[in-house]
């Protein structure tokens, strides 16, 4: 009776109960200032849900050798011509590497070094993608459809928002006549 199912994903397991499952939302207008396009930002309903993230939380935040898990939605769509995304991160404990895997739908994992070098990972449901230590990383939905991937992350890893905000990716994932290109 206290099994759950964790939204839009494929499994059920046992040991999750409504407490241990934290649900965010991020609007468009949290995301002011990562899409290129100003313009096209500025003429969007900011209220547009881009993105749900189930995260399933055994242990504390920061305990070390824990391990979290989390399920993101992202809806489908484009500001301009770039790709709905996820704000993009590094860890606070910048070594700390992570586990994506594609659940369903299409997209992009948009990953960049200290050293700002870009480059990307196909997400499509099965793909497993290992996003190593010191490795910025974000999602892109290039499809029609609402993307789903998973996460697995440690529990001491944390999220160091503020070093995307200010500076970026060093490149962009744009749709150019239908081709998702980096530029
Ligand atoms: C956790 C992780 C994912 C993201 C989620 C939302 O380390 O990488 O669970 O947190 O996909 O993306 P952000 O956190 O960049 O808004
Ligand atoms: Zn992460």
């Amino acid at each position: 009776t206290n099994r759950i199912f964790i939204p839009e994903v494929f499994f059920t397991n046992n040991c999750l109960t409504g407490e241990d499952v934290i649900k965010s939302t991020r609007v468009l207008g949290e995301l002011d200032g990562i899409f290129g396009d100003r313009q096209a930002f500025d003429g969007m309903d900011k209220d547009q849900v881009i993105y749900q993230v189930s995260s399933y939380l055994p242990v504390l935040e920061n305990t070390p050798g824990g391990l979290f898990m989390g399920i993101t939605t992202l809806y489908p769509g484009k500001v301009g011509s770039e790709f709905f995304m996820t704000k993009g991160h590094f860890h606070s404990n910048s070594d700390r590497a992570e586990f994506y895997w594609g659940v369903e739908g299409e997209g992009m994992l948009i990953l960049m070094n200290e050293q700002r070098e870009v480059w990307a990972e196909r997400i499509f449901p099965g793909s497993l993608h290992y996003i190593p230590g010191k490795v910025a990383h974000r999602v892109a939905n290039t499809g029609y459809q609402k993307l789903v991937f998973s996460a697995c992350w440690p529990s001491d890893a944390g999220h160091d928002y503020a070093t995307i905000s200010a500076a970026g990716f060093a490149q962009r994932l744009i749709d150019v006549n239908g081709v998702p290109t980096l530029v």
